[in-house]
């Protein structure tokens, strides 16, 4: 698979895509991280990407062109996603779905927005990290990256890992997972854990996954 992101700050990414689930699947060939510097596709001696906004108000908005001719260079297939707190709330089954494309194509904005130009005939689609602003769309990029990445075939090396990850197929929270010690300060671990028990055990974490689903509020998981 092939990740485009289109940002004034392809830096930010050089760690976190070299770390982890993200890095090691770059390095065993799973994915390949193309970083477009939006400044790039300018073409005045300030490489600017952004102007006051028509009509008025507080802020600058992002120019068109650059991201036009960013993907217009780039000649991406698959999803074009802007990344913005006006977009849908990004779940696991769009990780999912991105997962199988070929190619995913992230637009980060900067600044207070970006020309609506680029949500209306750009990008494919527009989403959000969650119900609130950031600064950019940098992070949510580096969010939705990682989502999408460790569903890659591969990825995680224990299958298992990722099979009763929250969220993962049934739409349901994973139950709490514990280590040794046992007994830590004395806290300690659910009997039914070290009984041995695999059925009793298997039935514990359906309602553990049951309860905290139905706790949060959550369950569709898409
Ligand atoms: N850019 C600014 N805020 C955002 C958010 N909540 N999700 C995605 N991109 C953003």
């Amino acid at each position: 698979m092939r990740i485009n992101i289109v940002s004034i700050f392809p830096d930010f990414f050089d760690g976190p895509l070299r770390l982890s689930i993200p890095g090691r699947a770059r390095e065993v060939g799973l994915v390949q991280y193309r970083l477009a510097d939006l400044r790039s596709y300018t073409h005045d001696k300030h490489r600017t990407v952004d102007d006051r906004p028509y009509g008025g108000g507080a802020g600058m908005v992002m120019k068109p062109e650059p991201f036009f001719e960013a993907i217009d260079d780039l000649e991406p297939e698959g999803p074009i996603v802007l990344l913005s707190a006006r977009g849908h709330l990004f779940r696991h089954a769009d990780a999912v779905r991105y997962s199988v494309e070929p190619e995913l194509t992230l637009l980060c904005g900067h600044y207070k927005d970006v020309d609506q130009r680029v949500a209306d005939h750009l990008a494919t689609e527009e989403v959000s990290i969650g119900d609130y602003v950031l600064s950019g769309g940098e992070i949510a990029a580096l969010v939705v990256t990682d989502a999408v990445v460790r569903l890659l075939p591969g990825a995680i090396g224990d299958h298992d890992a990722a099979a009763t990850d929250s969220f993962y197929d049934d739409g349901l929270i994973s139950a709490p997972s514990y280590t040794r010690p046992a007994n830590y300060r004395g806290h300690s671990v659910p009997e039914i854990l070290r009984s041995g028990a695999h059925e009793e055990i298997a039935a514990w974490k359906e309602e553990q996954e049951d309860n905290l689903t139905r706790e949060r509020e959550r369950g569709s998981g898409g």
